[in-house]
């Protein structure tokens, strides 16, 4: 993934993925992974595409091995986040679809709707999505044929 010493996870969330966000930080920081905060910090209203570019920017600017962004439905994070060149962005709730749109897609982001699941599958779709790398070659094919869609 990178030469950092320790997995590094960059979570951002609307006012409705706040508190889903929160218990993802406290389950990640307890697995010893490092986590970024991007906000948002309370349940105040808020707009959801702009969260999806702070939590984004720190995969592509190589600060975070990961990203995982919360809002309602998870579904507005993930249209935002894959307008961004670079960003394969999932919106998951099972298990399986978390762990292979890492091996297959290579995603980078994850979006989980806090309306949708609650905190204990979130945090089992979390661990899905961060336990499982990229198995390359076919999927490497087709992930670089996505990268071309974006030119
Ligand atoms: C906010 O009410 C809600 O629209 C937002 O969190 C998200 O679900 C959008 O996709």
């Amino acid at each position: 993934m990178s030469t950092r010493e320790k997995l590094t996870v960059a979570l951002a969330s609307d006012h409705a993925g706040y508190p889903l966000k929160e218990a993802l930080i406290r389950h990640l920081t307890a697995r010893d992974i490092d986590c970024i905060d991007c906000g948002t910090n309370s349940t105040e209203s808020c707009d959801y595409p702009a969260y999806a570019v702070s939590g984004c920017c720190k995969v592509l600017d190589n600060d975070a091995d990961l990203t995982i962004l919360c809002c309602g439905t998870g579904i507005g994070m993930s249209i935002a986040a894959n307008k961004l060149k670079g960003i394969r962005a999932a919106c998951c709730s099972d298990v399986f679809s978390a762990k292979y749109t890492r091996a297959h897609n290579n995603a980078n982001v994850l979006c989980l709707g806090a309306r949708v699941v609650g905190e204990g599958l979130a945090c089992e779709l979390a661990d899905a999505f961060i336990d499982t790398d990229f198995e390359g070659g076919k999927h490497l094919r087709r992930v670089e044929m996505i990268n071309e869609l974006e030119k």
